[in-house]
């Protein structure tokens, strides 16, 4: 496995898959690189805790980093590149061009200039590696709304491909955040995939999954659109910990 840290050293392949991430791997970012490794010749990670989609400071200093767990990881799993920029590499001074992703739902009303930062970064990524295949996860419905149609937009000649949500044996979505949960919180959070999955069949299931999640005050419960498919979404926090996770309520993601 290479682990490139410059644009000039690398290489593009016909017959890519590209799996982007933020590093702290866990089983969801795991099953990403699994998809990838069945449907190409290469698979390239990044690797890039992007600063441009933290809305809070504290945030992305918080954000858990462990490069050497990661790259275990991915060589694990057959992982061919590693591209692991710095942050000055994919944002150099004077850098000042943006991908403004228009209609963002109910996520981007809540981190206002979030999606802006993952389209930006996605584009460029796509342009850097110049994938087949890109492989994003459910678990971030809007992020994949978004660059959907940001690769329809903008006639980006790759394909995405949606990966199910990896859950944890007692239903909770696995993400970097669950570590910050005391087991007091992470028995709280649980009512989130319980209320989804109770409301997905509902004719309401917006209301269904309002009345469950009682006690639980949610930041949205939305239906999300994604074209081959609908999913109930939303996003509610435990403690300091803001947590988003949906359910598939109509149709099949390709
Ligand atoms: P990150 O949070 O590291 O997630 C990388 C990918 O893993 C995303 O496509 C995300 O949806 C997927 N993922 C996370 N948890 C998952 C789970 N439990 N099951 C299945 N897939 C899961 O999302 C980002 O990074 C960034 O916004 C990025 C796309 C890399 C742009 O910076």
């Amino acid at each position: 496995m290479k682990v490139v840290r410059t644009i000039a050293a690398l290489e593009t392949a016909p017959g890519t898959g590209l799996v982007p991430t933020m590093g702290a791997l866990h089983d969801g970012h795991v099953a990403l690189l699994r998809a990838a490794r069945q449907e190409n010749r290469t698979v390239v990670m990044s690797l890039f805790v992007n600063p441009a989609q933290f809305d809070e400071q504290a945030d992305l200093a918080a954000y858990p980093r462990d490069e050497a767990r990661d790259l275990e990881i991915a060589a694990a799993e057959g992982v061919d590149v590693v591209f692991a920029p710095t942050a000055a590499e994919l944002y150099p001074p004077g850098f000042a061009t943006w991908v403004d992703p228009g209609e963002t739902g109910a996520e981007g009303a809540a981190r206002p200039g979030h999606f802006r930062g993952v389209a930006t970064v996605c584009l460029k990524l796509f342009d850097l590696v110049r994938p087949e295949r890109a492989y994003f996860g459910q678990k971030d419905a809007q992020q994949l709304a978004v660059i959907r149609r940001l690769v329809s937009d903008l006639n980006v000649p790759v394909e995405i491909r949606a990966v199910p949500t990896v859950r944890d044996p007692d239903g909770l979505a696995l993400s970097s955040r669950n570590g910050r949960l005391s087991a007091e919180e992470r028995e709280r959070a649980l009512g989130l995939p319980r209320a989804l999955a109770s409301a997905a069949g509902d004719p309401d299931p917006v209301a269904a999954a309002r009345s469950s999640l009682n006690g639980l005050e949610p930041e949205y419960v939305e239906v999300l659109d994604l074209g081959d498919a609908k999913v109930l979404a939303a996003a509610i926090r435990v403690g300091s910990t803001r947590l988003i996770d949906n359910v598939l309520v109509e149709g099949e993601l390709a």
